[in-house]
């Protein structure tokens, strides 16, 4: 079943033309990895998925729902909020709030949005804590937490509304090198429990191990597209062949 499609979305900042013309479609409990360049597009992509950027024109459909053609009508703060809650997002720097604890960080926003009683959001929330196994960190703050510890908060946290499509956008390039792994272990466990989630990452080993489809982004358009074995092992694009032997030689 397919959960999104993009259809030629277009989007500048002034006469800067950042996405091109992008389109692809996602069928549900897949994993899409966007690679690419830096500057190729990515962070504006999910941020236009988002709809905390609006893109120019072209479609975003959500279960066959068309929530934006990037008209003018798209624009209105109610409707943009209501589209928001289609997807879930992690950012780089994980955004916690600093003045919540773990569990307050994670009930915030299912409170506001009255997903359920106090008791059923927290219920949730204690369970999720557990996936992302942080039981002993519960009532701790982020600045008393490691930044894989706050990472797999803010994963928690996005899954808290329990979102149709959930997107990282480079999970885990504000981390050392030895806390990445903890956080690529949670999305992979993700990834078992039938999750459809698109992750921007540099991380080209789990790419490849993770995903069921990868796009390659350059210069606002989606140079290739295929599974991680025609991407990896069969590129056709001189780009990617030189983004892959870029990115394989510094590891
Ligand atoms: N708010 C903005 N205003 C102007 N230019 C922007 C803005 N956001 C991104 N850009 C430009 O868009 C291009 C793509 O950026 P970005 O989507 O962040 O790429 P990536 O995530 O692939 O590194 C870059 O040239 C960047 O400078
Ligand atoms: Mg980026």
């Amino acid at each position: 079943m397919v959960i999104l499609e993009v259809k030629n979305i277009k989007k500048s900042f002034g006469k800067t033309e950042v996405l091109k013309d992008i389109s692809f479609s996602l069928e549900k409990g897949e994993v899409l990895a966007i690679i690419g360049s830096s500057g190729s597009g990515k962070t504006t992509l999910l941020r236009c998925l988002n709809f905390l950027e609006n893109h120019d024109s072209g479609d975003i459909i959500v279960n066959g729902k068309l929530l934006s053609d990037g008209g003018e009508g798209d624009l209105k703060e109610e409707k943009l909020r209501e589209n928001r809650l289609h997807f879930g997002l992690v950012f780089q720097q994980f955004n916690l709030f600093p003045q919540y604890t773990v569990l307050q960080n994670i009930t915030l926003a299912p409170t506001l949005l009255k997903k359920g009683s106090a008791e059923e959001i927290e219920k949730n929330a204690l369970k999720l804590i557990d996936k992302v196994d942080l039981n002993e960190k519960r009532d701790f703050y982020p600045h008393e937490l490691s930044g894989g510890q706050q990472q797999r908060v803010a994963i928690a946290r996005a899954l808290a509304l329990d979102p149709e499509i959930l997107c990282f956008d480079e999970p885990t390039s504000a981390l050392d090198p030895e806390l990445t792994g903890e956080v690529l272990k949670v999305i992979r466990e993700l990834k078992g429990s039938d999750n459809t989630m698109i992750i921007v990452t540099h991380e080209m080993n789990f790419a490849k191990n993770v995903a069921d489809k990868i796009i390659f982004m350059a210069d606002g358009i989606i140079e290739e597209m295929g599974t991680p074995e025609e991407i990896f092992n069969n590129p056709k694009s001189e780009k990617l062949k030189v983004f892959i032997e870029k990115a394989f030689s510094e590891k």
